[in-house]
């Protein structure tokens, strides 16, 4: 008895051991290749292979959705998107941030054709209301950009249940694509949809506990997860 109570220790530490090993080697391989590729040095390597011809595109008449976009990565993707002549829609959940950020893009770009759809991403039926006024429109969508994301380090849980970066990153990403899916149809063979994922998801594997219920929660870990599951 005594003697099968120590194997199982035993057998217990070593797979302690061997997830403590691969959690390591994740976080470094990924420190190293981070580095490498997704730093401002990354980009600046990257951006030798773009060619000048691309970044001079002219996009008038296409409909551009971009989320979370009034700062960050969603702001110069918009921003972008209108200097190229596109006409940009802002998905943004608070309409100050928004109008501020339109407004920003209006004049250094020049582009009128700039709006702003107020939706909390976080709610599933803040996404129907918004996918159901924006359908309304009857516009097709040539580009979607799912880039809102967050990183919340407590576990809250939102009104509808969903532990909050899942109902963002995740559910709310997979909603609005989904929702927008009939719009993208109407342009397609042209249309995209872009999911602006994280290098950050090489720092752990995949998991079915989608909420993270189980074991002792972190945030960095389950922004890290959500990222993966985002381009499963
Ligand atoms: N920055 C990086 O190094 C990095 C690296 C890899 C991937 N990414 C990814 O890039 C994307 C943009 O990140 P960022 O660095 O530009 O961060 P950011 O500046 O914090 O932008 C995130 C945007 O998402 C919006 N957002 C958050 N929760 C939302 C919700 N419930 N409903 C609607 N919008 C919501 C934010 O709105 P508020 O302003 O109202 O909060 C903000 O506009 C994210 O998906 C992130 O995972 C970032």
């Amino acid at each position: 008895m005594k003697n099968a109570t120590l194997h199982f220790e035993f057998h217990i530490s070593i797979t302690a051991l061997i997830m403590f090993l691969l959690k390591t080697w994740r976080a470094s391989a990924f420190g190293v290749y981070g580095y490498l590729n997704f730093t401002r040095n990354g980009f600046l390597e990257h951006s030798k292979k773009f060619k000048p011809e691309d970044m001079e595109i002219r996009i008038e008449g296409k409909n551009c959705v971009v989320t979370g976009a009034n700062s960050g990565i969603g702001f110069a993707t918009a921003e972008a998107l209108a200097s190229c002549g596109a006409t940009v829609y802002m998905v943004c959940r608070n309409k100050e941030k928004g109008e501020t950020a339109l407004s920003k893009i209006q004049s250094s770009t020049g582009n009128p054709n700039v709006h702003l759809e107020v939706c909390d991403l976080s709610s599933i039926s803040e996404i129907k209301s918004f996918a159901s006024r924006f359908s309304s429109k009857d516009v097709p969508v040539h580009v979607l950009v799912n880039n809102a994301g967050l990183m919340e380090q407590k576990r809250v849980t939102t009104s509808e249940g969903f532990e909050l970066n899942f109902a963002v990153n995740v559910l709310g990403t997979y909603a609005t694509t989904e929702l927008m899916l009939p719009l993208l149809e109407i342009a397609s063979p042209d249309a995209r949809a872009i999911t602006v994922s994280s290098g950050g998801m090489y720092t752990t594997p995949l998991t079915s506990d989608l909420q993270f219920s189980d074991g002792k929660f972190s945030g960095a870990e389950q922004y890290a997860r959500n990222k993966r599951v985002q381009v499963s």
